[in-house]
């Protein structure tokens, strides 16, 4: 039988402290919540008010369930009034030395028999522990931000957590409606683990200039369908916080300089820029505690379509090469309304192409999305040929051919000598660097990166690579396209793996290296971030899907040219390629397809 759980403590009404005394006071459950002071307890109480309030409002609570829930809280200063709670969560900020004070004088202040929980996101369980006289009842139910939400659930135990309470807790979690993994005492659990290396790279690229705000988030939501970018995320967080684990698992995971906080992630919590809660962090908002953006001076201007910065004007476009890439641009371009010269290696790969766009654009009518008339009017515009000096008057040239750097330059050479002056000549490689491409050229200022993501008719990202040589004018004018195509343009330097590549992927690696140590398992891992970051498809759907040959030839590079120790391939994802074992293209990879 499991224990009952009538009444919980909460310590801390912040960030997440509130969103745990609302999901217990919705699962009928009583909750004495407790703070420092009276000012944060009223600030508690305020968050907990706000929060049923949009649940009613959203149609999501009704009103006489927001009132019981109400009467469900007690709230209270001090640790004191927790004298007779069943369980008690902890949610203060993240220092070891406040959390072992508050479990101790928990420990003197509870019954023998409750159990003591810490939401800590990075400090040792164990640690926290044993500042206790009851370490065996001492416990991690970690919740993710925001607590009402998020499904998932990481359940702590350490090496003296009693079985019973891992049982009792677990059982808790269900009764809660979350879904729990229970996992080993590790620095970040599964989620954070795989998260934070992510978040402070991403604020990493931005402190470098490497793209801005709006582009790095726009390209994390758009180019891997996450719910948030990474800055945002940081600022749902609290940047304080993010801090705080960052610099808890530098020191517990190994010494990660991936996990060094980034230098301007401390200016701003010194600086009391701390996101959402303080009205300002990488964004500013309406007040503090809104989810609100609201603009400031790094906020972009809205050009409404005007051809903004020196853009050039385009009408008349030259895609080079007759693959799947190459395929997508034509039918994009084409129905945006742009004239189009398709340039393949020979008439037959041209007709193949052509029935291709053909095959797409008639799925397009059959699904209703375009009509029959768009359909041959955007035909109508496409041209193909099998000679580049049919580019000789466009305005641009997408060129997507095979990924190798020797066949691209070539490419551009000739390009530089049939196309006329003031052409924007865009390469859509996604691993070499751009600048090699743009010297083949006598006119590297007019080049740029123009990287589209698969398929190209579906995905709503173009990544802008500007070289160090790129004019401001042809960023301009590739942005502007992407614009015009209906597309989310985000400019950014030539580095390798870009933006959404150079994010990715090493949080996919890092995933594999958490399943080599045996830390948890794929299902595990992939239920985390699903439920816990609300990612579309946990790390190993995705590596299955994207192929891990694939996978393993973008990490490689992007060890090679950032020599970072950390993103070293995992040597179970070069064995797994080794062995043959792809992906779904092979049936299998780190799951078995061959039944699906
Ligand atoms: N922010 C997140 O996204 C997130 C997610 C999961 C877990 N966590 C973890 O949850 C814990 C709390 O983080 P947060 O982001 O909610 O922090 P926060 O700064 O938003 O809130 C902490 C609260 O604790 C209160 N407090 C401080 N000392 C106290 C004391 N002695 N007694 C009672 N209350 C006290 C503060 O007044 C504040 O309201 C941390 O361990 C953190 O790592 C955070």
């Amino acid at each position: 039988m499991a224990r009952e759980f009538s009444t919980v403590g909460v310590v801390g009404l912040g960030t997440m402290g509130a969103g745990i005394v609302e999901v217990f006071a919705r699962n009928g459950i009583d909750v004495v919540a407790v703070e420092i002071s009276a000012p944060a307890l009223e600030r508690g109480r305020a968050t907990l008010k706000g929060s049923t309030d949009r649940a009613v409002a959203k149609g999501k609570l009704a009103e006489a369930d927001r009132d019981a829930l109400h009467e469900r809280v007690h709230f209270a200063v001090g640790l004191e009034a927790l004298h007779s709670v069943d369980l008690v969560i902890e949610a203060v900020p993240e220092h070891l030395d406040l959390k072992q004070r508050i479990f101790a004088e928990l420990d003197r202040v509870c019954r023998p028999e409750t159990i003591l929980a810490t939401n800590t996101s990075s400090l040792s369980v164990t640690e926290i522990s044993v500042a206790t006289s009851r370490p065996n009842q001492v416990i991690g139910i970690h919740f993710f931000n925001p607590a009402p939400v998020m499904k998932l659930v990481e359940v702590v135990r350490t090496v003296v957590t009693a079985p019973e309470v891992v049982a009792d807790v677990e059982a808790l979690c269900a009764r809660l409606g979350k879904v729990d993994v229970t996992i080993n005492d590790r620095a970040g659990f599964i989620a954070n683990a795989l998260l934070f290396g992510y978040l402070n790279h991403a604020v990493g690229m931005f402190e470098s200039h490497y793209a801005t705000r709006e582009d790095i988030d726009a390209a994390m939501k758009l180019g891997c369908g996450l719910p948030m970018g990474p800055l945002a995320l940081m600022d749902l967080i609290g940047l304080d916080t993010a801090y705080e684990i960052l610099d808890t698992m530098y020191r517990r995971g190994g010494r990660d300089r991936r996990h060094a906080p980034v230098p301007l992630l401390k200016q701003m919590v010194t600086a009391g820029l701390l996101g959402r809660k303080s009205g300002r962090g990488f964004y500013t908002y309406e007040r503090p505690g809104s989810p609100v953006v609201v603009p400031d001076e790094a906020t972009p201007l809205a050009t409404d379509g005007a051809l903004a910065d020196g853009a050039r004007a385009i009408a008349k476009v030259g895609v080079v090469g007759s693959g799947t890439m190459a395929t997508g641009i034509i039918e994009v371009f084409a129905k945006a309304g742009y004239e189009v010269v398709s340039v393949t290696r020979g008439m037959e790969k041209s007709a193949k192409v052509c029935e291709a766009v053909k095959t797409s654009l008639n799925k397009g009518v059959v699904r209703g999305k375009l009509s029959e008339a768009d359909r041959d009017a955007a035909l109508g515009r496409i041209s193909w040929s099998a000679t580049l000096d049919h580019l000789a008057d466009v305005d641009l040239v997408v060129e997507a051919v095979v990924e190798e750097l020797s066949v691209k330059k070539a490419l551009f050479a000739s390009l530089d000598e049939i196309c006329k002056p003031g052409v924007v000549l865009a390469t859509t490689t996604s691993s070499l660097p751009v600048i090699d491409v743009a010297m083949a050229t006598h006119r590297p200022a007019d080049v740029v990166g123009l990287h589209f993501f698969n398929p190209a008719p579906v995905m709503p990202l173009v990544e802008v690579v500007r070289t160090i040589r790129t004019s401001p004018e042809a960023t301009a004018t590739a942005r502007a396209v992407c614009a015009a195509l209906g597309k989310t343009g985000v400019v950014c330097g030539d580095r390798s793996g870009f933006i959404v590549n150079a994010l990715l992927f090493p949080y996919l690696n890092d995933a594999v290296k958490m399943l080599e140590a045996s830390y948890s398992t794929a299902d595990d891992i992939d239920h985390a971030m699903k439920l816990g970051c609300g990612y579309p498809m946990g790390p190993f759907e995705l590596l299955d899907v994207v192929g891990l040959d694939v996978s393993l030839a973008i990490q490689r590079e992007l060890y090679l040219e950032l020599r970072e120790p950390g993103f070293a391939p995992a040597p179970l994802l070069e064995h797994l390629v080794t062995a043959g074992y792809l992906g779904r293209k092979t049936r299998r990879g780190f799951r078995d397809h061959s039944h699906r």
